[in-house]
């Protein structure tokens, strides 16, 4: 095994929880989802990570207003904190910069970026995923082993013919799915539900479509009072 493999394992091991927030679709609100969860139990008192591991497009740092901290080297690197949130981003390496990184390059960041970071002790580290079933999802899969996976797919038959691909994935690598978030909710449907019940999966809540929420964006403390944080606690009370 390769030396910075078994490196990641020693760096998560005083972690009691990893939740990563994944979708086999895009846009569908994965880093929102993500960013809301870290904000929220780290709100309730909980020592909370976020990381941040979308190669393509990270977003946690804008949704959180992240400015002005860096992590710090040390035998590792050890992440800022951002509202009392250990925040680790792939932003740091790419520097917001577009990064068209292929197959190889991918693992070999991610790997880095999981061996390197010192988290310390902490009771969650919500990871936020890139979106659908590719290297890095698999990446993620294979190197962070006691990972559970919070699921997140829009109302649209579309996403769910996505998101059902994944959700089958980790059904036959039998890793843990807490449940399945429906966001954006617009208007009445038992659609998704029956669906996820059909899996044999659980059905966390849905969160309404928030025609204001793009204002909260970069703001934390807005964040915490919009619409879509009230239909979110309902589905953090279910999975804490
Ligand atoms: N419930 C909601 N109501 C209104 N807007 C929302 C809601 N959820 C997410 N959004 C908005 O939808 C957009 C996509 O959300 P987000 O970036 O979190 O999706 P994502 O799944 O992480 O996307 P990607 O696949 O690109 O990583 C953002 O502009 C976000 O603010
Ligand atoms: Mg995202």
């Amino acid at each position: 095994m390769e030396a910075r493999i078994s490196v990641i394992e020693k760096r998560l091991r005083n972690i009691k929880r990893i939740i990563s927030v994944a979708s086999g679709k895009g846009g569908v609100g994965k880093s929102l989802v993500a960013s809301s969860l870290a904000l929220n139990l780290s709100r309730k008192g909980l020592k909370v990570g976020l990381l941040d591991l979308d190669l393509y497009g990270p977003s946690s740092h804008i949704i959180l207003g992240v400015k002005d901290v860096f992590p710090e080297e040390e035998k590792g690197i050890i992440p800022p904190k951002v509202h009392e949130i250990n925040f680790m981003s792939i932003v740091y390496f790419t520097e917001d910069k577009p990064s068209p990184f292929r197959g190889i390059d991918i693992s070999n960041i991610i790997i880095e970026l999981l061996a390197i970071t010192q988290w310390g002790e902490l009771d969650y580290l919500i990871i936020d995923m890139p979106p659908g079933i590719g290297d890095e999802t698999l990446d993620v899969m294979r190197l962070v082993k006691k990972s559970e996976f919070l699921v997140v797919t829009t109302p649209s038959k579309v996403a769910m013919g996505a998101v059902s691909k994944l959700l089958q994935l980790l059904k036959e690598l039998k890793l843990p799915v807490i449940g399945v978030v429906e966001n954006m909710k617009m208007a009445e449907s038992n659609y998704i539900e029956d669906y996820v019940s059909k899996m044999g999966l659980t059905y966390l809540n849905s969160i309404s479509f928030d025609k204001n929420l793009e204002e909260s964006i970069g703001n934390a403390s807005k964040l915490l009072e919009t619409m879509f944080m009230k239909d979110f606690e309902k589905i953090v009370e279910k999975i804490s």
